[in-house]
């Protein structure tokens, strides 16, 4: 698929096939993560992937949609504040950038495969970190993943005119 197509046809997926995801579509999804771009080349990431079948309760307490737990696969990505880039001067920390930007590219290559995803960031933080086990990552963002039975996008997107200004 072109890829002005792929981001045409992204949109925030909210229903599931219950039908398992290739391997080689995930194969593929997650060589799409480790190939993201981080600040300094850091790469303080981890993606975890759900089975959620083996993790429904888990899951649940994570992010209570039945459309995202009942997906054949959840992905988190996940972020090490303390490695991630720094930027010198103010000591800006990259690590929620370099993170969304891992999951852009695995929403993107998932859309590509015509998988569905959706950006969750509005999951319950403690349940998460609880579930993820993890000293150093910290959840950043969630995405059930699978075949799509669902509606086409709902949402409005305001113009190129309203967003742009050219100095
Ligand atoms: C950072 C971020 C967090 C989001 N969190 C959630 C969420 O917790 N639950 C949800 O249903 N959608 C979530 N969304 C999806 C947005 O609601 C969606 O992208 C927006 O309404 C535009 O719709 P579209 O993705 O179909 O273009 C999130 C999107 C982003 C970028």
């Amino acid at each position: 698929m072109d890829f002005f197509e792929v981001i045409e046809k992204r949109y925030s997926v909210r229903g599931y096939k219950d039908e398992p995801v290739k391997k080689e579509d995930l194969d593929k999804i997650l060589k799409a993560a480790a190939l993201a771009p981080t600040a300094k080349n850091v790469q303080p990431i981890k993606v975890f992937v759900i089975d959620t079948n083996k993790n429904k309760e888990a899951l649940k307490a994570i992010y209570p949609a039945s459309w995202f737990y009942n997906a054949p696969l959840v992905l988190c990505v996940a972020v090490d504040y303390d490695s991630a880039g720094k930027r010198s001067g103010d000591n800006r920390n990259f690590a929620d950038i370099d993170g969304s930007i891992v999951m852009d590219n695995i929403i993107l290559a998932a859309t590509a495969l015509n998988l569905g995803t959706c950006y969750i960031g509005a999951f319950n933080p403690d349940a998460a970190k609880d579930f993820i086990n993890s000293d150093n990552y910290t959840p950043l963002l969630f995405t059930p993943l699978g075949y799509i039975d669902a509606d086409p996008r709902v949402q409005d997107k305001k113009s190129v005119d309203e967003i742009v200004e050219y100095l």
